[in-house]
């Protein structure tokens, strides 16, 4: 397994900030459901700016079993995917446990194949590191369109000859529950309303690519979305936009490090919530034509945060935003309220030096922390991606191991991150 080793600089000595530019690559969590939307086509998808991780290497892995041919060319920035969903027909139809274990996205093909094929096959995910994320609304959505749904085996079986449009509110506001629905609404006979959907820009951004197809959706963005059943819908050429959580991540490196960072193609208008809190906590954040500009202040200032569905402050910034929380000069509340047990980074951190006390999904963070190096173990994504921030202002040397939750979702972040300053080197085979 890789580690990385990151020799830190505590911050206030000269030389120690973080400086460049950094292009921004596309978002994972726009990409993965677009890969999905690729099944609904009639003919060939390209998809532009993928970004290269595990989790677009999986799902592609996904596409593959259920009949697609997946052609990967690398570019300068990011890749080109083809998806050809020509061959499905005689394919599985099926997600298997060994998919959706590794990656619990990989439930968003079901609402695809069921509206485009009449059947799938889907493991149930069962618990993840970060709490137990059923998908009953993703089932429940699916049957009000009059999907037959059977659980056996750990399996969700889907039946249907042609969906039906319908209502369905949500009894809560998920991603993947919407992006999954909005997809089988797509090619069902009619008119589908679903109210209390997710928000999320990257529902925009499928709503986005499934109209560009031939669908009719209005609303995205918006509590209630508007579908209007199409009979086809076309393989088409689409650009991924870039990731906000990739972003705001790189934009907290920016803030503890005391450093001036230019963050090449941030999508500024989905980050607002995440800015909003780094000039709370002191940062400079400058929306300049190239992106957005993150300079670090001398003195951070405490702040508080809760997670809440977007524009709320995103879950998939908190471990990354305690950071900052630690580095500030007092205490700091941050509240997680979508997942249930996202604290985990919390004893890395605190192996680290840092002073987090968690009272049920309430930490307090008290700072300013002066960190020292030691080994750490990386438990889920974006803890990960904490442990690294934590190491770039630590005093000596941090070992992050079980790297590849970081892959998942960063495109070699020693290679990001080492021309702004940070000395960072990943070792193969490091323990476990
Ligand atoms: C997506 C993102 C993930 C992010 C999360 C919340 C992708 C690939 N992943 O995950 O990075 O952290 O949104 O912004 O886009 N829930 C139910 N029943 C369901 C579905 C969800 O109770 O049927 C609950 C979950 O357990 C969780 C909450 O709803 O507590 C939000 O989950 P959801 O929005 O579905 O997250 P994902 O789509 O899995």
């Amino acid at each position: 397994m890789d580690k990385l080793e990151i020799i830190g600089k505590p911050p206030g000595m000269p030389g120690t900030g973080l400086v460049g530019t950094l292009p921004i690559r596309g978002a994972k969590n726009a990409a993965l459901p677009i890969q999905c939307a690729a099944l609904l086509g009639s003919g060939l998808t390209r998809l532009r700016h993928v970004p290269k991780l595990t989790d677009v290497s999986t799902m592609n892995r996904l596409l593959r079993e259920v009949g697609c041919a997946v052609e990967v060319i690398a570019d300068t920035d990011g890749r080109t995917v083809e998806i050809d969903p020509r061959g499905v027909a005689q394919g599985s139809l099926e997600a298997p446990y060994e998919m959706v274990k590794t990656m619990r996205a990989s439930v968003t093909v079901m609402g695809p194949l069921l509206a485009r094929y009449g059947r799938a096959r889907v493991s149930l995910p069962g618990g993840c590191a970060i709490g137990a994320r059923p998908i009953d609304q993703h089932l429940k959505g699916l049957q009000a369109l009059g999907a037959k749904v059977t659980l056996e085996h750990g399996y969700v079986d889907l039946e249907a000859k042609r969906l039906t449009g319908g209502r369905f509110l949500f009894d809560k506001v998920t991603v993947g529950g919407t992006q999954n629905v909005m997809m089988a609404a797509a090619l069902a006979k009619g008119h589908t309303t679903l109210e209390n959907v997710a928000r999320e820009p990257e529902v925009e951004e499928l709503a986005l690519f499934l109209n560009k197809m031939g669908a009719q959706i209005s609303g995205a963005g918006t509590p209630t979305i508007e579908i209007d059943g199409v009979d086809e819908l076309s393989g088409i050429d689409h650009a991924i936009l870039p990731d906000r959580i990739e972003a705001g991540t790189f934009a907290v490196a920016a803030a503890i490090t005391r450093g001036d960072v230019l963050l090449e193609h941030a999508p500024v208008d989905h980050m607002h919530a995440i800015i909003d809190t780094l000039v709370a906590a002191g940062a400079e954040c400058r929306v300049e034509a190239g992106g957005l500009r993150v300079i670090g202040p001398e003195r951070l200032r405490p702040f508080d945060v809760v997670t809440r569905p977007h524009p709320g402050f995103p879950t998939d910034m908190q471990a990354q935003i305690m950071v900052l929380a630690t580095m500030a000069d007092g205490a700091s509340v941050i509240r997680e309220t979508i997942f249930e047990n996202r604290f985990m980074h919390v004893p890395e951190l605190n192996r680290l030096g840092a002073n987090i006390v968690v009272n049920g999904n309430t930490a307090v963070v008290r700072g300013p922390t002066k960190y020292s190096g030691t080994t750490v173990m990386a438990t889920d994504l974006r803890a990960s991606a904490s442990l690294v921030l934590a190491g770039l202002v630590a005093r000596g040397t941090t070992e992050v191991r079980r790297v590849y939750h970081i892959d998942r979702g960063y495109e070699a972040i020693e290679a990001r991150l080492c021309p702004l300053g940070a000395q960072m080197s990943r070792y193969h085979g490091g323990g476990a």
